[in-house]
């Protein structure tokens, strides 16, 4: 179909993607629609309904696939519920609704997001969104479930004080405390060093995951390193590593380098218990082709097949990889126990491809300038 409806669009790549790592499609499609709801129905060639930080282009959906050793790759979808005359009351009202139907149809335990969803909420949020849905897809098990709460969603001077709060009220202050001495540089809160995501667990486990995410602006490499370092048994040097194959270079002034912090709620640890970096790879790349190259150095590295990762390329993408950038939006290495594993996360670009960067090329007067071979791209 020339104009398909957003989630016909959404759902040919989640199928794809699906079948390319063998998951039934069928719960994730229904799941897909739940989530867009009264905007599925928009065709794409009208503007997004809402602009969605999700993606780039506001498709509000982007998709991750996780690679773990031993077990087929996870799919995953990271979205926002909009509501049908989108604005951030009536989106906060969707979002709300969405996970009280997911509660409800897949018994899932919200103690713990009841016991901060007050922290989060607001008559009138300022910030972009105010909690966003992560859906989480694995052979053979039903849909897991994640929320995320912007804790900037009343001004970027108080998402210091919410997370505070809220992690105090899930008994994780110790170990918050000891992330912010080590994650933020000095002086930096809420400035270069932005607490952007609080992300729990829908589920009844003993040990729900708390995560806090940290965007580090105009970082070096040697930030992130330092900031991963209270997390114990973590190789910094691995992960410095992986950020300078995936990023390219030392200095990060684009996007921001984001740290998570995963800490298991009522465990009343000294520190956080794991830790995942997220480079958006989309900055530090000329084209899609790029990103790929380097995801494929990273996946080789890690022992995982490169095929699969063209193959879920293939799922998606609409184009030749050099013919845009942003299909791959971050990679991410997550540490601690039990394995590491890497991420891939994925635009669905439904509204809108970016063009390539135009690659360096030598003007006559440069290129005499240049030894012989070096520029042959
Ligand atoms: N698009 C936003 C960003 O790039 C939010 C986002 C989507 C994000 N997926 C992410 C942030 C993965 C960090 C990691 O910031």
């Amino acid at each position: 179909m020339e104009d398909p409806p957003l989630s016909q669009f959404l759902d040919k790549q989640l199928h794809d993607l699906c079948e390319m790592v063998g998951l039934d499609p069928r719960s994730a499609s229904a799941l897909l629609a739940d989530l867009l709801g009264p905007v599925g129905s928009r065709p794409v060639s009208q503007p997004p309904a809402w602009p969605s930080g999700v993606a780039d282009d506001h498709t509000p959906v982007e998709f991750s696939v996780a690679f773990n050793e031993n077990e087929r790759p996870i799919v995953r979808i990271l979205g926002e519920s909009l509501a049908a005359a989108p604005s951030p009351a009536t989106n906060m009202a969707a979002a709300y609704e969405f996970v009280a139907r997911q509660a409800a149809r897949f018994g899932l335990s919200t103690a713990q997001f009841d016991q901060v969803r007050d922290v989060f909420a607001t008559e009138s949020p300022v910030g972009g969104f105010a909690l966003w849905h992560s859906l989480v897809f694995r052979q053979q098990r039903r849909p897991e479930f994640k929320v995320y709460f912007n804790p900037e969603l009343t001004g970027v001077a108080r998402a210091p004080g919410l997370v505070a709060e809220a992690m105090s009220r899930l008994g994780l202050s110790r170990a918050h405390e000891a992330t912010l001495t080590r994650a933020i540089r000095p002086r930096e809160l809420g400035r270069a060093d932005r607490l952007t995501f609080f992300a729990l667990d829908l589920h009844d486990g003993p040990h729900a995951r708390v995560k806090l995410y940290v965007s580090h602006h105009d970082a070096e490499i040697r930030d992130v390193a330092h900031a991963a370092g209270v997390v114990n048994g973590i190789d910094t040097d691995e992960l410095a590593d992986f950020c300078l194959t995936a990023g390219g270079q030392k200095t990060f002034a684009d996007r921001p380098l984001v740290g998570s912090y995963t800490f298991l709620s009522g465990s009343d640890g000294e520190r956080p218990a794991g830790y995942s970096l997220y480079v958006p790879i989309r900055s530090y790349v000329s084209d899609d082709a790029e990103a790929r190259d380097r995801v494929g150095t990273l996946m080789e590295r890690y022992g995982f097949d490169v095929h699969e990762l063209d193959r879920i390329i293939a799922a998606l993408a609409g184009r030749p990889l050099d013919d845009g950038v942003g299909l791959i939006a971050h990679v991410s290495l997550r540490l601690g126990p039990p394995r590491p594993g890497i991420t891939v996360y994925l635009s669905a670009e439904a509204y809108r491809v970016a063009p390539p960067r135009r690659r360096w090329h030598p003007s006559a007067q440069d290129h005499a300038q240049q030894p012989a071979g070096c520029c042959a791209a």
